[in-house]
């Protein structure tokens, strides 16, 4: 470069500062190329795209693109994916679904957003439940863990019922009763309580005909299974005494236990719930068709 072109020898443009000239020199022909290139890119995209603000909205550009449309397109592209897989989902019935790993692995992807969006704030993100809200995540079912079931329970919701016993047992008859539910989940069995828990002395008591006689449950009425240790409420000896003396959902006693699940047939589609209740059959205690025939 220096061969051609001597840069000290440009023209002097007459400024000079601390014994600095200042040439007048061009700038080099990369850097030119440079600059052409970008204004000209900045008009190209100027032309095809919207770029420049005005009061209301900005200039449109001619390819019509907007970032509305892009998402539109996208999310299509998405359905596309996805309607394949619905269509398949709503012809086939619970028990197919759970045999096929690549339907029932859509179903609960789906189901999850689903999930965090209406179950959660009750049942914990990942069915853990809570103090008033029951454990998704376990075997241990108040209404039954077939997926039928569980469609059934979101579509309609639930509400179990034990009426308050305060005023219909006496003292000594409740005692005996809380006594003889602890005893159960360790496998003692405490005679005196065992005879009202059946009804069979004078009060109106009767647990076993929603308890059952083996006081395992019955999931047609939501009642739980008393002879496990997992508690829906509390497994305490405070905790069953108040359970007993004020039941649940019971109207007539202030003080009774709440335990209302909510309806979701009309905020949710019949695909929705049938992707949720696969998701919550397979949080750990799903069981098959076969088993819930028990009762
Ligand atoms: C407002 C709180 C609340 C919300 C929201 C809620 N649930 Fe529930 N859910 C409950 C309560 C309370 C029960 C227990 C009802 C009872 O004890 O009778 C329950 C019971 C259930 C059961 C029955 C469990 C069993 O052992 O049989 C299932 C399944 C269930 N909920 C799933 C869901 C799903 C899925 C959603 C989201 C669509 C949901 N719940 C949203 C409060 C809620
Ligand atoms: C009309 C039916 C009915 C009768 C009668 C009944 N229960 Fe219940 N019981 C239920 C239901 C339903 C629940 C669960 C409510 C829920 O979770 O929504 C329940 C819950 C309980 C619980 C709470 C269990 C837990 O996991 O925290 C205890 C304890 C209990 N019952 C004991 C008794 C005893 C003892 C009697 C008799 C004195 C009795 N029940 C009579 C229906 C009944």
């Amino acid at each position: 470069m220096s061969e051609k072109h001597d840069p000290y020898e440009a023209k002097d443009t007459g400024h000079e500062w601390d014994s600095i000239r200042e040439l007048d020199n061009p700038p080099p022909r990369w850097w030119m190329i440079g600059l052409h290139i970008s204004w000209i890119s900045v008009v190209v995209y100027i032309i095809l795209f919207p770029a420049v603000p005005l009061i209301n909205s900005a200039t449109k550009g001619i390819l019509g693109w907007t970032s509305i449309k892009r998402l539109h397109a996208q999310v299509a592209e998405i359905e596309a994916v996805r309607k394949p897989y619905d269509e398949k989902l709503k012809g086939m019935d619970m028990e197919e679904i759970l045999k096929n790993n690549e339907l029932l692995t859509f179903a609960q992807g789906g189901a999850k957003v689903i999930f965090g969006d209406h179950c959660a704030p009750c049942h914990g993100a990942g069915g853990q439940g809570g103090p008033k809200f029951p454990v998704l995540a376990d075997d241990d079912w108040l209404y039954g863990g077939t997926a039928e079931t569980i469609v059934e329970t979101i579509t309609d919701g639930r509400q179990g019922n034990m009426p308050a016993h305060a005023s219909t047992l006496s003292k000594k008859e409740l005692d005996d009763v809380v006594q003889y539910v602890v005893g159960l989940s360790s496998g003692k069995v405490y005679e005196a309580g065992l005879a009202v828990f059946m009804g069979e002395t004078e009060a109106e008591a009767a647990c076993a005909s929603c308890h059952g006689v083996d006081a395992k449950g019955m999931t047609m009425v939501g009642a739980p299974n008393l002879t496990d240790s997992l508690w829906r409420f509390s497994g305490t000896e405070e905790g069953i005494r108040y359970t007993v003396e004020h039941g649940v959902n019971d109207e007539e006693d202030a003080l009774t236990r709440n335990a209302v699940m909510p309806a979701f047939g009309e905020k949710l589609s019949k695909l929705q719930i049938k992707k949720l209740a696969l998701l919550v059959h397979q949080f750990g205690g799903g069981q098959a068709a076969v088993v819930d025939d028990e009762e």
